[in-house]
């Protein structure tokens, strides 16, 4: 394996653990393609949201967004740097508005729907046909690509991820408590890992990095050493 053959990197593990700041970091350092599966979950949720099929917090109108689904379009606009790329809904840069929590609420529940997942899974897999892409989710390497050459599992504390979310969403501006932002973490993780379609699980040959105690260089520096080292194995 060598990276300059183009393999595809799997990046999965829980809500907020940095998994799209590596996939990120990545595939600007290898020169990839970084694709936010989670993002396009999150349009599907907007969508939903805007066009009245959600009914309450955690209640959502299963038919309204089975049937809008065909007029939901998903893009990522090309950008230089791949750490900007943005995310279109219908033609919107919806990259900001997909990060609210009013979504992050509603993601989870959309995101265990089987048709959904069917209708995402294949566009996932068409964009990343070609390799040379760095894919992160929560079931890239167990249901999108399982042949991916590299799988890492990524997590951290529940309270250390809801800090970093909270500062983040606190730089843009966002008022939600620290508390709020643990609640969502956790419901997320629990909808995540439990529901019956694809759930949340380490593929059995995926690396565990749990990045409780890294910063962002640490946890790039710690990865490239895998991809490194498993080169130098393989050659
Ligand atoms: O990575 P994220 O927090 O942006 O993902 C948003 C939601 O989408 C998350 O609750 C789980 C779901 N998701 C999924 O089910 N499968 C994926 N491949 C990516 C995300």
């Amino acid at each position: 394996m060598h990276p300059e053959q183009h393999i595809t990197i799997a990046i999965d593990g829980f809500s907020s653990c940095g998994k799209s700041t590596l996939a990120k970091a990545l595939a600007q350092k290898l020169h990839y393609t970084f694709i936010d599966t989670g993002a396009m979950y999150r349009c599907v949720a907007l969508y939903a949201l805007r066009n009245g099929c959600v009914l309450g917090p955690h209640k959502i109108n299963l038919s309204c967004i089975v049937s809008s689904l065909p007029e939901i379009n998903i893009r990522f606009g090309d950008t230089d740097q791949q750490e900007n790329r943005i995310v279109l809904l219908n033609g919107e840069d919806v990259s900001d508005a997909i990060r609210q929590l009013e979504v992050a609420d509603i993601v989870s529940e959309v995101a265990a729907i089987k048709e959904v997942r069917e209708s995402l899974v294949k566009q996932q897999q068409e964009l990343g046909k070609n390799g040379g892409v760095v894919m992160d989710g929560r079931d890239v390497g167990t249901v999108i690509f399982p042949q991916a050459e590299l799988k890492l599992f990524i997590t951290a504390q529940p309270k250390i991820r809801a800090k970093r979310r909270f500062l983040e969403l606190q730089a843009k501006g966002e008022t939600n408590s620290l508390e709020e932002i643990l609640e969502n973490l956790e419901h997320r993780d629990h909808i995540d890992s439990t529901r019956a379609i694809s759930p949340l699980k380490q593929a059995e040959d995926a690396i565990v990095v749990d990045n409780s105690e890294m910063d962002q260089q640490q946890q790039l520096d710690y990865v490239l050493n895998i991809i490194k080292n498993k080169t130098n194995l393989q050659h």
